[in-house]
């Protein structure tokens, strides 16, 4: 079987309601995940490109978040609303959506002013790690 081209790695962590670094899905339902998953089947892109709902990835306060791998761009703020464009500009037509990039200076950094000023990793939560 051929490898994926692309991979979306989509966000689906809850935390509750009140904590400092937010979360991706606070009601559970994975809606952004199965939007795209929807999507990309009606372009004909299943087996091709790939749509997973994964654990924390760690960028919460940007939310919800995903990435596209191989080319590891990070997208933030991402609706459903956004997902057409990102697949039709991005997954399609090689363009990232430059509105909904998250800033390199947010990205796995502590510069990020976004981030609560104790957060670290004892924020984070048995449920927060790994791919589902
Ligand atoms: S909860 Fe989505 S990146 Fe952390
Ligand atoms: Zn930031």
């Amino acid at each position: 079987m051929p490898t994926f081209e692309k991979h979306i790695f989509i966000c689906g962590n809850q935390r509750p309601a009140g904590h400092p670094r937010g979360c991706c899905d606070p009601a559970g339902r994975a809606e952004l995940q199965k939007l795209f998953k929807q999507k990309l089947a009606e372009r004909g892109l299943k087996g091709k490109v790939r749509a997973n709902q994964s654990g924390c990835l760690d960028q919460c306060e940007h939310g919800p978040n995903l990435v596209i791998y191989p080319e590891a761009v990070w997208y933030g703020a991402v609706t459903l609303a956004d997902v057409d464009e990102i697949i039709e500009s991005h997954i399609i037509g090689g363009k990232p959506v430059q509105r909904l990039m998250l800033a390199d200076s947010c990205v796995n950094t502590q510069s990020c002013e976004h981030k609560p000023k104790q957060a670290n990793s004892a924020t984070r939560t048995p449920r927060d790690s790994g791919v589902r």
